[in-house]
């Protein structure tokens, strides 16, 4: 039944009279779904029949050790890159076997925030995020361009005034916030963050971590989120991908892949870093439990 609601949505062809025109919104389970997904640079095979499906409202944890291809499943999903084999399909159409005009109406329901964030040196954090608004919304006014920038600026936990100002003129963290307005300049469904506490400190990291957390649930986006970062998946991540040999080895909540004897996954999770993150994300549980009962908080 749940497959059925994927195809649903199918039988909703692309409206070529409006082209950047909405869809409506996805109501089916799977957002995401990968099947049999092959994708080989010359004899470098990144992932052989790796399949996976992301639910709708999640935030989805995908890990793996460097060059096991998460970054290219990411572009992978959002078209940029054409697998050798397999299905991609998001919000129930296909992505593999469609071309690039059939797919308009899809790609305006997604925000990239890639890795590395880089965003256009030359422009303002506004007019960044302005960029995929013209590119879909050509028809909007300069007016009305600069005031959803705006909002979407201090969406993001910046201040208005930021919107004015150019990436060199930024902190780390307040680039990586910018660049989460622009994934979200187009109210969209899906979020693709790849790595995107990477560089930051553990403090801009976590503030980061509960912002996306945030966003996700008063959006009611779902989150495919690609990082290294250990606290995040125990604070923020609903369920966790493991990529590993060319495919997603595990998929489950991180009490479910502690029980995988997977060796990678065993290491990742038990290892020294693992249970680091685990006592944090434990104590903190703790901490706060404890300033919640204390009858007076003190000076
Ligand atoms: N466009 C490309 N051409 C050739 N090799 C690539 C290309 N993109 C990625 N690769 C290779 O694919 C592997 C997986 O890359 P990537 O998805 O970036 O890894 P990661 O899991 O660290 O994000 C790496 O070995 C990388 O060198
Ligand atoms: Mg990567």
């Amino acid at each position: 039944m749940t497959e059925a609601d994927a195809i649903d949505t199918q039988d909703e062809q692309p409206d070529n009279s409006q082209q950047a025109g909405r869809e409506q919104r996805y109501t089916g389970e799977y957002p995401i779904v990968v099947e049999g997904l092959t994708n080989r640079f010359g004899d470098q095979v990144v992932h052989e029949d790796l399949s996976l499906k992301v639910r709708r409202g999640e935030i989805l944890g995908v890990v793996g050790g460097s060059g096991t291809g998460k970054s290219v499943l990411m572009r992978s999903i959002i078209g940029l890159q054409v697998p050798q084999e397999g299905h991609i399909e998001v919000f129930g159409r296909s992505i593999t076997d469609a071309d690039p005009d059939e797919t308009l109406g899809v790609r305006n329901r997604w925000g990239v925030l890639f890795q590395g964030g880089a965003l256009f040196s030359t422009l303002t954090v506004g007019e960044n995020v302005q960029v995929p608004l013209k590119q879909f919304y050509p028809e909007i006014g300069s007016e009305l361009l600069d005031e959803i920038a705006r909002f979407k600026v201090v969406l993001t936990g910046l201040s208005a005034e930021a919107a004015a100002k150019y990436p060199s003129e930024l902190s780390g963290g307040m680039k990586k916030r910018a660049g989460l307005a622009r994934a979200l300049a187009l109210d969209p469904e899906l979020l693709f963050l790849d790595e995107p506490t990477a560089g930051l400190d553990p403090i801009g990291a976590a503030a980061f971590d509960r912002l996306t957390r945030e966003l996700a649930d008063t959006l009611g986006l779902t989150v495919f989120l690609i990082t290294h970062d250990l606290d995040t998946l125990y604070e923020i991540c609903d369920r966790v991908a493991v990529l590993a040999d060319k495919k997603v080895i595990a998929i489950g909540t991180i009490p479910e892949l502690l029980e995988s004897d997977h060796p990678w996954i065993d290491e990742y999770f038990n290892g020294p870093r693992g249970r680091a993150a685990k006592d944090s994300h434990d104590r903190a549980k703790a901490d706060s439990k404890a300033i919640d009962s204390a009858p007076d908080k003190g000076a």
